[in-house]
């Protein structure tokens, strides 16, 4: 058996655009997913149809609190609006497990201009609400749902921020796993660098009518 069938994700928030990218990319890749939502029937709903389209039964939808309580690693996906409300109310269920935070602090209407949050980064503000039981790793932000919907190669990288090693190396094998280019970008105070830059990337979006832009590390590659 697959380690990968062993480690329950819980994709909180997963309902919308990034969370359901994020779902059939994984659970392509052999993880059990717990799709989370305020609405389990709307749980339920699009996980049928994730697991339509991927032809397996790998995705669960359930309430936010259940996924959170059952998995091993979230991954949180929700509007910054919701990111502390979410994540106050599921900080029992997260104690001693790994949050990767997906979470991009935008202030509509201005997603186009970087705002740093009063803890740093968004990530950092989890980190604090969570508190040191969890471990917060910064990831994924910088990826548009348009590019994890698809089944083509995803031309952008990922950085990793988080202060635990071993957790940053935990969420570069997820990354790795879906296919994407991972860097250890190192500490979680580093994460404000990758949020702030999905608001330049949405900017450059608008401004040159693209729809995807993401960002790649050149340079002498390392061995993969
Ligand atoms: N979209 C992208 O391409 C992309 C790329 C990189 C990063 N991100 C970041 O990823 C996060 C999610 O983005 P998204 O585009 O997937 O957002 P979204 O589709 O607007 O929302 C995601 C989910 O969050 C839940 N939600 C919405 N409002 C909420 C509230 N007030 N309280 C609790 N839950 C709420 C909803 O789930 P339920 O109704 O089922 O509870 C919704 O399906 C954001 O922080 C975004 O900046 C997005």
């Amino acid at each position: 058996m697959s380690d990968r069938l062993l480690i329950n994700l819980a994709i909180l928030g997963g309902t919308g655009k990034e969370g359901q990218g994020l779902a059939y990319r994984l659970a392509r890749a052999g993880y059990p997913i717990l799709l989370g939502s305020r609405t389990p029937d709307k749980a339920a709903r699009v996980a049928d149809e994730l697991n339509q389209r991927l032809g397996q039964a790998s995705v669960r939808g359930m309430a936010n609190d259940e996924a959170a309580g059952r998995c091993h690693i979230a991954i949180l996906t929700v509007p910054y609006e919701a990111h502390r409300p979410t994540l106050e109310a599921l900080k029992e269920r997260l104690t001693g497990k790994v949050l990767v935070d997906v979470t991009v602090p935008l202030k509509p209407p201005k997603i186009t201009t970087v705002y740093v949050p009063p803890a740093g980064s968004a990530a950092q503000e989890a980190q604090e609400i969570l508190g040191p039981t969890t471990q917060v790793v910064a990831a994924f932000q910088n990826i548009s749902h348009e590019h994890l919907v698809q089944d083509h190669p995803v031309p952008c990288d990922v950085l990793v921020c988080g202060g635990d090693d071993e957790a940053r190396m935990q969420v570069l094998q997820l990354v790795a796993a879906v296919g994407l280019v991972g860097w250890d970008a190192g500490p979680l105070q580093n994460a404000v660098v990758v949020e702030g830059l999905s608001a330049v990337l949405i900017g450059i979006n608008k401004r040159y009518k693209m729809r995807a832009a993401g960002i790649r590390i050149t340079g002498e590659q390392p061995p993969r």
